[in-house]
Order: C-alpha cells, then structure tokens, then sequence
C-alpha cells in the first residue's frame, strides 16, 4: 500500500558559504489520503522548506521521500516536473501570481499547465473564483486586488486542479477571520470528499480545530504531533 507522501530521515541543510543551516532535520512522516494535517511553528522553523520538499520543489539533502510509491528523493531534477505535474498543487507564501495577468487567466494557465483546456477548463475556472467569493473580481489584475483577494486567487489555481496532494504554505495569512475560515472548510471538504492529502504550513490558531493532525516544529525539527480527537 502507498501513501500519498512518506519520508524517512528526510533533513535540509542550507549551505550559505561556510556556514550550514540545518533547517529541517531528520523528519519521518506518512501522511495518509484525505488527511488535513497542519503544520505549525515560529518563524524561521522549517515550515516552508519542509513543505517544498514535499512538494518537489526543493530537494532534500538526505533521507527519502516518497510521493505515492515513487521514491523522488533520488530522482534527478529534471524528473520533478513530472512528479509535480500529476500529483502536486502547491499554495505559495507569495502567491507566485502572474503580475500581467488577471486573476481569471491565472486560473486558467494553472489548469493549462496541468493539461487541462477548452470550456471545461474555463468553467471550472470561473466556478472557483465564485467559490473563493471572487466572482466579482474574476477580471481584475493582481495589482488591483488586495493582498487577500490575491491569497484567494492563489487558492483558486491551486484547487481547480485535480492533484491528489495539495501543499499551502499561509494559505490563511492575509485572510480576516471568514475568509480564511472559507478557504480552510473548502480543503477540508476536498480532503473528505475527493480523498485528497492537504497539508497546511500556518501560524494561524484560529484554524487549528480544523485540522486531523497537527505538526509542531521547532529550529527544524518535529517536537510534536497532536492528533485530534474524532
Ligand atoms: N535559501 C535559503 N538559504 C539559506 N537558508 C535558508 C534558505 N531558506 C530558508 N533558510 C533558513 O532555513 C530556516 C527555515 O526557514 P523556513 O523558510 O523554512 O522557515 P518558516 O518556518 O517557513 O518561517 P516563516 O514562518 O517565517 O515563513 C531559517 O533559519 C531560514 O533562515
Ligand atoms: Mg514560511
């Protein structure tokens, strides 16, 4: 049986000239299909480097890492793609949007670039920007939104895909209370009903109930998990 995303001794160590950063240490995990796990910690603990390398954005410096069966941890860089292509969405800190384009063509290049074209992709596109309550906005360009209508259309491209893991780092932080409530009801429905793996890097309390599991880490490493009760 695989698991959406299993790692042994999986670590990350930054190399900045002489010095060495150790900023994820020896984690082992397996995160199991239709799972919302949270991970939590201050700043600088290793939430977003261990996120991106579950999400094959940054390669590990030890241990493995396996996405449905597929040991990439030893794969070469130029096979990640791939891997990403077919299994992984990933809400970045930033948004990562695309500057000249508004928020509906966004969307849309995210599905393009998962395969996905012609009215279906447009249709589900406008229907999650509807969902994330952008439906007024479908047309405005990043720069006329505000920062947490943009985290929307973040999570818009992320889940119009059909990936069977999706990774949002802050997904919530720029979001008032509703809102980020919304975007966090909307994965955990995707995680119950498509059995989806979600996993959620925050500093955010307020959504803490929302999650199955929850991750502590601090200065790299993992010094807790807290299941939470059924
Ligand atoms: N490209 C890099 N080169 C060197 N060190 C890095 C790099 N990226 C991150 N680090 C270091 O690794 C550690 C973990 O950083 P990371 O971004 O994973 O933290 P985080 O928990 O996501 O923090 P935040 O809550 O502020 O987003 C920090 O000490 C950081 O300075
Ligand atoms: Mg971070």
């Amino acid at each position: 049986m695989s698991y959406p995303i299993e790692t042994q001794n999986l670590t990350k160590i930054y190399q900045e000239g002489k010095i060495e950063v150790t900023a994820v240490q020896p984690a082992d995990l397996t995160l199991q299909e239709g799972e919302v796990v949270g991970l939590f910690g201050p700043s600088g603990s290793g939430k977003t480097t261990l996120l991106s390398i579950l999400g094959c954005i940054l390669k590990p410096s030890g241990g493995t890492l396996k996405i449905y069966g597929h040991e990439v941890s030893s794969l070469d860089e130029g096979r990640l793609p791939a891997i990403r292509k077919e299994y992984i969405s990933f809400i970045f800190q930033g948004f990562n949007l695309f500057p000249a384009l508004t928020a509906f063509e966004n969307v849309l290049l995210g599905l393009r670039m998962k395969g996905m074209v012609g009215k279906n992709a447009e249709q589900r596109t406008a229907a999650m920007l509807v969902e994330v309550g952008l439906g007024e906005r479908m047309h405005f360009l990043p720069r006329d939104m505000s920062g947490g209508q943009r985290q929307r259309v973040a999570v818009a491209r992320a889940l119009s895909a059909d990936s069977p893991i999706i990774l949002a780092d802050e997904p919530t932080g720029n979001l008032d209370f509703a809102n980020g409530r919304k975007v966090m009801e909307l994965l955990k429905q995707l995680a119950a009903e498509q059995k989806r793996c979600v996993v959620v890097a925050t500093h955010d309390n307020r959504i803490e109930d929302i999650f199955d599991r929850t991750i502590y880490m601090e200065d790299g490493r993992i010094s807790r998990i807290k299941r939470s009760s059924p």
